[in-house]
């Protein structure tokens, strides 16, 4: 850039600094209050933390969000896309926090902030009804079906580095519904997702497919802000209230019934 440019856009930026852009950049609260809504980012096709039912999102992650705009006294608006692009839209400025049932990794805290746990979760398999795949080690040599860019995707490609499985070909897809259909058609011979949203999918077809039993990580979901943004706190204060209150086990109660009951 030459520098009479720089000059200009320096004092273009000295010109609009005043009162509302200083606090802006300072206070994600405060331009959130400000704008009268918080945007969150989450990839739909997840659940039960994030699902359609109709033309509306809803599911647990919806609740607490609802929760966080109540607590910051503005409307919640919601964007619904792919889950490989959720931290690249935040970080772009097009959302204020990503609710996905997301879980909180080493690797994409490099990329993000994230707020206390909210759920614990674990890679689960899922295989057809009549499979003798029974467990980690008979996925030796398989074709594997994750959604692209999740733990699952992570964990059976060994990007991890935990070296745990060695599957023959992993198959990426853009919603864990279509690998899924893929494994109900014989394309592939398991698919690895996280628990809850595997035994939504199994319950949908339980002739067909199965899950198995064995954990195979140990994961927590968290609430994702960008690097640095005093939206935390706000969010940490709501997940507090709600695990007080009872009010988290309730919502998460109207989504996943448990055995017990
Ligand atoms: N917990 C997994 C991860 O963080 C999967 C999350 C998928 N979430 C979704 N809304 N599609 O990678």
């Amino acid at each position: 850039m030459k520098m009479k440019q720089l000059t200009a856009l320096v004092l273009a930026g000295m010109m609009i600094l005043p009162a509302a852009a200083v606090t802006a950049d300072d206070s994600a609260v405060e331009a959130i209050k400000a704008k009268g809504k918080v945007v969150m980012t989450t990839n739909a096709e997840f659940e039960p933390f994030e699902f359609k039912d109709g033309d509306e999102i809803v599911g647990i992650d919806k609740e607490i969000a609802e929760k966080i705009a109540e607590k910051l006294g503005v409307e919640l608006e919601i964007t619904d896309i792919a889950f490989d692009s959720l931290i690249p839209s935040l970080n772009a400025g097009k959302a204020d926090f990503i609710a996905a049932g997301m879980t909180a990794t080493d690797e994409r805290r490099k990329n993000v902030d994230f707020s206390d746990d909210y759920f614990n979760a674990s890679q689960t398999i899922i295989v057809a009804a009549d499979s003798d795949i029974a467990g980690r080690e008979d996925l030796d040599g398989k074709v594997v079906g994750v959604q692209q860019g999740t733990t699952g995707d992570i964990y059976c490609t060994n990007e991890d580095g935990s070296g745990d499985i060695n599957v023959k070909e992993v198959k990426r897809y853009p919603k864990g519904m279509d690998a899924v259909s893929d494994l109900m058609t014989g394309r592939v011979d398991a698919v690895v997702i996280d628990d809850f949203p595997a035994q939504k999918l199994v319950e949908k077809n339980p002739d067909k497919i199965k899950t198995l039993d064995e954990a195979m990580t140990e994961e927590t979901y968290a609430i994702a802000v960008p690097l640095g943004s005093d939206l935390v706190d706000v969010i940490n204060e709501v997940i507090k209230d709600l695990n007080e209150s009872g009010e988290m086990d309730k919502i998460v109660g109207k989504y996943i019934s448990t055995e017990e009951e």
